[in-house]
């Protein structure tokens, strides 16, 4: 791997992380920012979320939550790019550029934008474009523009989004084409364990689903909704299979090797559900405490998020900078 090796991942700006996006998501993210010879950018996509949300103070709340819930959870922004999307006016001048390459047939082939038709063909609604905004449609160009300001190498991103990564390798294959080598085709890195972690009702943990383990919950509210998760019928003393049960799924995901077989050793000795479930919550309950204190520490201070902020989106800007100046120079808009 390259001196420099750049990976830049975006995070959507909305509802805080559960417990499956912090096992599944911020902490590898955060693991894998402190790899050596690379450089991480991360950020908020706050200008992402005026595509479906037109209610300014939860955008602005949202903000602030999910980057206190990343310094949280051990996000450090010494050895991070930390920023909010919205602080770098150079990505939105890009934006606007790529769309003028990207052909309409491409966006037209971008999932979100098919599958908000097909819900209007679905209705019968005969305009199949009703309800449909130029954001939604030009989605993919932001984002290809988020990460092409940034020359990224690779970005991990859910299967959900590969189809942008490929879009975005597109455009900047494009520009090339008719610019010059200048911006760089990424690789999209897709982690195929994410949303492995079930909920409290054995579906996929999800806050759709509505059975989702929050992460800074009070310790009683945390109990409330571990005493929740399903099980069978079986009675205490009938040995219990863990390959096909919730609460062992969960444990897991937090617990060493070790924590794993001493309560393996439970099951095959029918330990109770209501003791496994408290023998869970003790874990879990140690495992998220250091980041709630955390958490609540960091909601105190809202200059600390301000400050941190501020002072990544100076790093990032000291690159996007260059960067920007060299495709205006390539398009040919300069000073005579
Ligand atoms: N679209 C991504 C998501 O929904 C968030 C995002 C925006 C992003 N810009 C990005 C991710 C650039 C990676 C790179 O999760």
């Amino acid at each position: 791997m390259s001196k420099d090796h750049r990976v830049l991942t975006g995070i959507t700006t909305t509802g805080v992380p559960h417990l499956g996006n912090l096992v599944g998501a911020v902490l590898p993210a955060i693991e894998a920012s402190k790899q050596e010879n690379t450089t991480s950018f991360l950020f908020l996509a706050d200008y992402h979320s005026l595509i479906k949300n037109s209610d300014s103070k939860l955008r602005h709340q949202s903000s602030f939550d999910i980057a206190a819930c990343w310094l949280a959870c051990g996000l450090d922004p010494n050895q991070v790019i930390f920023y909010r999307q919205s602080d770098i006016p150079h990505i939105f001048e890009l934006a606007w550029i790529l769309s003028c390459l990207a052909s309409k047939g491409l966006l037209n082939r971008a999932h979100a934008y098919k599958a908000a038709i097909s819900d209007n063909q679905a209705k019968e609604i005969e305009d199949v474009d009703k309800g449909i905004n130029m954001g939604l449609f030009n989605y993919p160009i932001l984002m290809a523009a988020d990460i092409l300001m940034f020359k990224a190498d690779s970005v991990p991103v859910g299967q959900d989004q590969k189809q942008h990564i490929e879009m975005t390798r597109d455009i900047a294959l494009k520009f090339n084409h008719h610019y010059g080598q200048i911006l760089k085709p990424p690789e999209a890195i897709i982690d195929i364990n994410t949303g492995i972690l079930p909920g409290i009702d054995g579906r996929k943990m999800s806050k759709s689903y509505e059975n989702t383990i929050p992460i800074f919950a009070e310790e009683k509210v945390l109990r409330k909704v571990i005493m929740k998760i399903q099980t069978n019928s079986l009675e205490p003393g009938e040995p219990k299979d863990s390959s096909d049960c919730n609460i062992f799924k969960i444990y897991k995901a937090i617990c060493t090797k070790d924590k794993i077989d001493d309560l393996q050793k439970l099951y095959d000795e029918g330990i109770a559900w209501g003791e496994a479930k408290k023998v869970l919550f003790e874990e879990l309950n140690s495992f998220l405490k250091p980041y709630r204190d955390e958490y609540n520490k960091i909601t105190k201070d809202k200059s600390f998020v301000e400050r941190t902020l501020v002072e990544g989106s100076e790093k990032a800007l000291s690159i996007s900078g260059p960067i920007i100046e060299e495709v205006r120079q390539a398009i040919g808009i300069k000073g005579f």
